[in-house]
């Protein structure tokens, strides 16, 4: 804290707070163009200059101090602030009235108010630049660009993209995508850090263009004939008047512009954003204070929603007939299923059917599956799609910490001194996380080891890339682990303290020397030794891990092993350290939280505990089974084995994203009766009994927890399309057909229930996350959550953790003479999951039209292929045609192929082998033969995909070469004091 003189008046400034901030957070106005509190200074714009001791500085750049006398409007401070902000509207045209970003929260038509500018002194003058259209999404419009540099500093260094730069040498200065190149052919990856960040028109979604204002759809003939006129009035009326009518014309769009809350609805890092609408159109989204994403979006989030209005939408329910359905009414299809299901449940007994719950529903719509499944129907036989992702990831955190979730926050990523990534492409999967991981790298130092098949963008930013054996994970994990025990490079104090089970698992390490890691990964002991060594060096660690851990046989065991090792080297319990396996779905953390398990109710209670039973059946009115039911895995066996003879399946495409597909849709085609709720008419629905429409997010409220265990709301954007229902409501519609007598009237009122039922989640209200307030559960009942879990003591009846015992069984599949190529699978940035969303956005069409297969250079030079042969791969259990792309992402005969396909599906190669802890399916361990059908198409993947960019990194926009250029002055006429960040 200090005490600075502001204007004559007495402030207490934080510490290290910024002049600006301590001015605007106590009530000054100051003006301030490129300062954005979540970039911080880029000192590009001058019209933050105060006087301070008599000298000219930027407020943006200088730290309070104890005794500073601030003068915001001493003569020379409005002087210089004024001059700064003339040469910022040379490079504007105030065309307010008809432009679609006066919405009131433009920068330059707010500061031209402040500084109250009558007339522009400096003629604004056109650059020599077209606009560029080339984004499906945005586009930049040189001439409006006042050259603040904001969106170079996002792309460089939260995004950290590095697409964007200024060429401030150059006679008339722009925004350059890749050093020049038109943004449609660039790196962009159109995460829309830019346009968010921009403070005025030059950067604007396309889907605002003539939507946002009452005159900015005008033909572009009579808007230059508007402006035109507003220009001549100028010098006789100044900028006055003709402010006031566009500000009238502002407050008009409030009474039709919608801008609400929601929570992203693809990956589990749980961005959230405002929805701005006009009726049902989107004109854009709009992220700025996320608990999680701040300003930041990737691709999917800031521009895939196109999905919620896309004419294939299911608006009627659907009845089978033969090979065909029909539409039928609410009642017509909700009487058919409370029949064939009371039906079922007479004949063959209730765990006769089975309940798949949605991990893009929200939470209350989880709770309420599996309510319906145990209290109605009286099976414990429901589950989601974590089975096929998170399941092992959560067993090996109970095993050894008790608690199934991230240990920290994405912050605490962020803070990190060494991130080590396995199996994970997190700037694909999760690429908000990644930004945060590639700053932290870029500005502080962060040491960043990548350990993965494929070498992805967080690879190729490593500080060591680690290509280990398929599979072989656990194996190098236990052998480093032993090598810090050995050499006195564990945290000793810290397992004395806080650790059990030392001994035995001591004993378990014996296999795991340097040499025999070597041996089985792959990885030499030099490599393994300098792991070793940064992770014993660094202070605090976290470790991520994804997929490419989890699906494989020994998914469980290595998610253990990676808890061991944090354990042993203290990583844990200290803000900057811990375990965080990255969620896929939004909601894939709180479906599981709300009990769609086949072993747990709400908040991991065991189902066969007798006094957790008690509570529910007393506040259910109902008695409850006690048996641990099916998981989605078993439901598909025990469809083949004759005993699961009825299905409702929520929201997940199921027949696709399942390993082994062509055996799940033979099982789906052997059930009695089967019920799928969804959206679209999935390729699910191929099989079902009835279909029932459903509601996206942006057509319902509740709540979503993403991958660090923040809960957090969403509201309605729009009312659901004539026809469908939120899901929460269709479940109680089923149940109350079974007899249930719901009566729940919003979501609110489920999570009332869900609180009162689940020690986990107390004190979780509507109320405590109103707005963009969450909470990170562990939830006490006062409100008090945990950011960082395990603060005072492990979730274990002693406090203490454990060290869990695994050893190595290796993988089920392994190439051979006949299947001799490794496939490994994944996701893609631009689509999500199979694609069922995202193929329905035109611009990620563009970008990413169809799926393909990745192949080594050497391997596709071996088999005579290029990019755009097709082949055919052919596993044990099925096969797929599919174009080659040939890339050095992969090395030798290990392929990948993304998911997102409908038609030709990665999981029809896929086997039926798991991780016996969990059954989470193998995907990773799946073998294929290669057949070149001699074909050659264009590539699969277009020109203007970002991959084939051309960054150019510097640190920020280098505002250091501005001030070099000969034509530059500082505002006021004397050098200032600046301050590097
Ligand atoms: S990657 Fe593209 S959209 Fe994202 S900040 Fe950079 S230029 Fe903008
Ligand atoms: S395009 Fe970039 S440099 Fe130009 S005004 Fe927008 S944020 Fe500033
Ligand atoms: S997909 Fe994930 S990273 Fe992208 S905006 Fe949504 S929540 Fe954020
Ligand atoms: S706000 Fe632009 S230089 Fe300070």
């Amino acid at each position: 804290m200090g005490t600075v003189l502001i204007d004559e008046v007495t402030q207490e400034a934080r510490p290290a707070e910024l002049l600006v901030d301590l001015i605007s957070r106590t009530g000054g106005a100051i003006p301030h163009v490129c300062y954005h509190p979540q970039l911080g200074p880029v000192q590009t714009c001058d019209t933050c200059m105060v006087e301070v001791d008599g000298r000219l500085v930027r407020a943006c750049a200088t730290v309070a101090s104890e005794g500073m006398r601030v003068s915001t409007t001493s003569s020379r401070a409005k002087a210089a602030q004024v001059e700064a902000f003339d040469r910022i509207l040379s490079n504007h045209l105030l065309y307010c009235t008809v432009c679609d970003n006066n919405n009131r929260n433009c920068t330059v038509h707010n500061t031209t108010k402040l500084l109250a500018i009558d007339h522009q002194r400096i003629p604004f003058r056109p650059k020599p630049y077209e606009v560029d259209n080339t984004n499906p999404f945005y586009r930049y419009d040189p001439d409006q660009c006042i050259l603040c540099g904001r969106c170079v500093e996002a792309c460089q260094n939260v995004e950290v993209n590095e697409t964007l730069s200024i060429n401030w040498e150059a006679p008339n200065p722009r925004v350059l995508w890749d050093g020049g190149s038109t943004i449609g052919e660039s790196s962009c990856v159109s995460c829309g850090h830019c346009v968010t960040v921009c403070p005025c028109n030059a950067l604007m979604e396309k889907s605002m263009l003539g939507h946002a204002g009452f005159f900015t759809a005008l033909r572009k003939s009579a808007l230059t004939g508007m402006i035109d006129v507003v220009k001549a009035l100028e010098p006789e009326t100044g900028l006055g008047p003709i402010l006031q009518v566009s500000e009238a014309e502002a407050a008009m769009r409030d009474h039709r512009i919608r801008k609400t809350k929601t929570v992203c609805t693809y990956c589990g890092v749980g961005c959230s954003f405002d929805v701005w609408s006009k009726d049902r159109h989107i004109l854009k989204i709009a992220p700025e204070h996320g608990p999680a994403n701040g300003i930041s979006t990737c691709i999917k989030g800031k521009f895939g929603w196109d999905f919620v209005n896309s004419p294939d939408r299911l608006t009627k329910p659907l009845i089978r007939e033969g090979d065909s359905f029909r539409e039928a009414s609410w009642e017509e299809a909700l009487s058919l299923v409370a029949r064939r299901f009371s039906e079922l449940k007479e004949k063959s007994g209730p765990d006769s059917m089975g309940f798949i719950s949605s991990s893009k529903c929200t939470n209350e719509e989880s709770y309420l599956m599996q309510k319906l499944a145990r209290a109605v129907i009286g099976t414990n036989n429901v589950d989601n799609c974590s089975r096929y992702c998170q399941a092992p990831a959560t067993v090996g955190l109970f095993r050894t910490v008790g608690y199934g979730g991230d240990s920290g926050s994405i912050s605490d990523i962020e803070q990190a001194d060494l991130v080590l990534v396995i199996g994970s492409n997190t700037a694909e999967s999760h690429p908000v996380v990644a930004t945060r991981i590639k700053s932290s790298h870029k500005l502080r130092g962060q040491k960043l080891i990548v350990s993965d098949l494929r070498e992805n963008e967080l690879a190729e930013r490593a500080d060591l890339f680690l290509h280990p054996q398929p599979g072989t994970d656990l194996v190098w994990l236990s052998a480093i682990t032993r090598y810090l025990l050995d050499n006195g490079r564990a945290n000793t104090r810290f397992l004395d303290q806080w650790v059990g089970g030392l001994e035995q698992y001591r004993k378990n390490l014996e296999p795991f020397t340097m040499e025999a890691a070597a041996r089985i990964t792959g990885l030499s002991v030099d490599t393994l030794t300098t792991v070793a060594e940064m992770i014993a060096a660094a202070k605090n660690v976290c470790i991520l891990w994804a997929m490419g851990v989890t699906q494989q046989s020994q998914g469980s065991d290595t998610s253990t092993a990676i808890s061991n090792l944090l354990l042993v080297t203290g990583n844990y319990m200290r803000p900057g350290t811990g375990a965080y396996p990255m969620r896929g779905h939004n909601n894939v953390q709180g479906a599981s939280d709300h009990g769609s398990m086949p072993n747990n109710l709400p908040g991991y209670q065991s189902v066969d505990d007798p006094e957790v039973r008690a509570r529910f059946e007393a506040s259910w009115s109902v008695s409850l089974p006690s048996a641990k039911g099916l998981d989605n895995h078993q439901m598909v066996d025990a469809i083949h084995q004759g005993k699961l003879k009825a299905m409702y399946l929520i929201g997940e495409e199921m027949s696709i994203v399942d390993s082994n597909s062509n055996y799940v849709c033979d099982g789906f085609s052997k059930l009695d009766f089967f019920v799928v709720q969804d959206i679209f008419f999935s390729n699910t629905c191929q099989f079902a009994d009835v279909v029932l429409p459903g509601a996206p997010s942006l057509e319902k409220d509740g709540t979503f927890t993403s991958t660090e265990r923040r809960i957090q709301r969403l509201y309605q954007v729009f009312e659901p399309l004539p026809g469908c229902r939120p899901d929460w409501k269709i479940i109680q519609d089923v149940a109350n057909q079974l007899g249930a007598g719901w009566h729940y009237q919003h979501p609110s009122e489920v999570m009332a229930e869900i609180a009162a039922l689940t020690p986990l989640f107390a004190g979780v209200t509507y109320e405590r996350l109103e707005g963009y307030k969450s909470l990170q559960w562990p939830v006490a009942a006062d409100g008090t959550d945990e950011p960082l879990l395990y603060t005072k003591r492990f979730a274990f009846p002693d406090g203490k953790a454990r060290l869990f015992p695994v050893s190595w069984r290796g993988p089920q599949e392994r190439p051979d003479a006949e299947f001799d190529l490794h496939l490994n699978n994944g996701r893609l940035l631009e689509h999500f999951h199979e694609g069922n969303l995202t193929y329905r956005t035109e611009g990620i069409r563009e970008k990413t039209p169809s799926v393909f297969v990745e192949v080594s250079p050497e391997l596709a030079e071996e088999r005579g292929l290029q990019s755009g042969t097709w082949v055919q791969l052919v596993s044990r259990y099925g096969q797929v045609r599919v174009q080659a792309l040939v890339t050095d992402r992969v090395q030798g005969r290990e392929l990948y192929m993304p998911m997102n396909s409908t038609e030709n599906p990665v999981n029809r190669l896929t086997s039926s082998h798991t991780d016996p802890a969990t059954n989470t399916p193998a995907y990773k361990e799946s073998s294929v033969h290669l057949r070149v059908l001699g074909e050659v198409g264009l590539s699969p993947l277009p020109r203007t995909n970002p991959r084939f960019g051309h960054p150019t990194p510097q640190q920020g926009v280098e505002v250091e070469r501005k001030w070099k250029r000969p034509d530059y002055r500082p505002p006021g006429g004397q050098p200032v004091a600046t301050r590097s960040k």
